[in-house]
């Protein structure tokens, strides 16, 4: 039983209920961040106060509220801020890199590009990364012990918007698929705190989340609910 080992953080910030996530190991305390965004010194903060380091920068997918940049005239706070403060690198899929560093300010010694199925570690804690393209070309998801941190690829009752440029409503279909054979008891822990409730099991989200039950039938249902 590793699980008393993992230290596992879920954030809200930000204007638009992005969450923000911490991963570590309670031993060596040392901690992955999911998606630092908006308000870095505040992440950094929570970490110091709990006790850990920050060592790895793992991002959903290159949207700016995920990632930082700049975004409608306004900057947002992100991964490139919070290498001003953390000696880290930034994990994305292969797919995402050539949109990094034109909004992040990212430089490519800053990033590490990994595939579906690769692993970090944080410690003695194992992250699998998985690719779940869709709502974007390299959007992924990260799998931790039974926690699944999903990104805008799944919500909690509903899934990312796929009308977006680099969206791509088939994929999402196919990606959903796959999350959908993840074991029942994995704890979904989405990227924006859009529900009722912050985290669900995937037996719960097969029983009420509409696409991912359109996702077990057809891709033309599937497609047809998507426009
Ligand atoms: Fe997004």
């Amino acid at each position: 039983m590793a699980e008393p080992r993992l230290y596992f953080k879920q954030m809200e910030i930000g204007p638009m209920q992005n969450f923000t996530y911490l991963i570590g190991d309670s031993l060596s305390r040392e901690a992955a961040v999911v998606d630092a965004a908006w308000d870095i010194p505040a992440i950094i903060r929570v970490a110091e106060q709990d006790g850990f380091t920050i060592t790895k920068a793992l991002v959903t997918h290159y949207h700016q509220d995920h990632l930082g940049g700049d975004f409608a005239g306004f900057h947002i706070q992100g991964a490139a801020e919070l290498l001003e403060h953390v000696k880290a690198k930034v994990y994305i899929n292969k797919a995402e890199a050539p949109f990094l560093g034109r909004l992040a300010g990212l430089s490519k010694s800053d990033i590490v590009q990994v595939e579906s199925g690769d692993t970090t570690t944080v410690g003695d804690i194992t992250i699998t990364f998985l690719h779940t393209p869709g709502h974007t070309p390299g959007s992924q998801c990260f799998l931790v012990e039974h926690r699944l941190v999903a990104g805008d690829t799944l919500f909690i009752n509903s899934c990312g918007r796929v009308d977006l440029p680099g969206s791509n409503p088939e994929d999402m279909y196919y990606s959903l698929q796959r999350l959908a054979q993840l074991p029942d008891e994995t704890v979904l822990y989405p990227g924006h705190n859009y529900a009722d409730k912050p985290s669900a099991t995937l037996a719960e989200q097969k029983r009420h989340n509409m696409y991912l039950r359109l996702s077990l039938r057809n891709l033309s249902d599937f497609l047809a609910v998507m426009g």
